[in-house]
């Protein structure tokens, strides 16, 4: 199965890719993702990617594309992935597209969460990472077992700086500018499933199972 999660900043794509990828035993990527974990090694890439993530702006394609040239080529996307806040523009999708087209593969499915603009400032307030795996919580939807840490790898869980409430707002706009034209460019593909985001956690995996034909 190769899926990717599109959604605006917050609306839950990380939270669902993990269940997916639970489910799927496929990996998840994140281009997020790794660019945290570039920034915090303090490489090259995470000096470069730090200045446009902190301003809620998206990192330039060149660099994004690069990245994934590389992570789909690992033996662990044998048998599918799942792409979460990649692609995020125009260019990106095309690239994609050409990529995956040269290993004689295709995206089966592009998901679209949903979540107004007005949920999405309470959702981030209330986000907590893993300071080490980047697994994610909430203070009030997701609650962690132990205070403080994740459940997962027992590390501290933190806030993100991009989570502030003016650079979700840029982060917001940087969406609907940038990213949410890729449903039309997928839709003309016949790919797009439509989920309404706003639902429990539990719910939007069960409505994303089902329309994957899997319960
Ligand atoms: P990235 O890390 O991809 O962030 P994002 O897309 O803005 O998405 P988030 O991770 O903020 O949210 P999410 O949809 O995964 O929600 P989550 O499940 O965590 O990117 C960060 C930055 O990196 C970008 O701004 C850009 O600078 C750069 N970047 C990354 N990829 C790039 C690319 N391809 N090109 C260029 N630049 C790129 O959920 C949010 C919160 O809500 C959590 O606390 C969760 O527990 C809670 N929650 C989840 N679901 C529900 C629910 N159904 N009900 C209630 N609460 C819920």
């Amino acid at each position: 199965m190769r899926l990717i999660l599109l959604g605006a900043p917050g609306a839950g794509k990380g939270t669902q890719a993990e269940m997916l990828m639970k489910y799927y035993k496929i990996p998840t990527i994140s281009t997020g993702n790794i660019f945290r974990e570039h920034i915090s090694n303090k490489t090259d890439l995470g000096k470069q990617a730090t200045k446009y993530m902190d301003a809620g702006q998206l990192v330039p394609d060149e660099l994004v594309i690069e990245l994934v040239k590389d992570r789909i080529t690992r033996d662990d996307c044998k048998n599918g992935m799942i792409f979460d806040g990649f692609p995020r523009t125009i260019p990106q999708a095309e690239a994609l597209d050409k990529m995956l087209n040269d290993l004689g593969i295709s995206i089966d499915y592009v998901i679209d969460v949903d979540v107004p603009d007005e949920n999405i400032i309470e959702r981030m307030s209330g986000r907590r990472v893993c300071s080490k795996c980047g697994a994610s919580y909430h203070t009030k939807h997701k609650k962690e077992k132990l205070e403080g840490n994740c459940d997962e790898c027992a590390s501290t869980l933190m806030q993100r700086v991009d989570d502030k409430e003016e650079t979700v707002k840029n982060r917001l706009q940087v969406y609907h500018m940038q990213t949410k034209p890729l449903i039309e460019y997928y839709n003309k593909q016949n790919k797009v499933l439509y989920i309404d985001g706003t639902a429990d956690v539990i719910k939007v995996h069960d409505s994303i199972m089902k329309l994957l034909g899997e319960n």
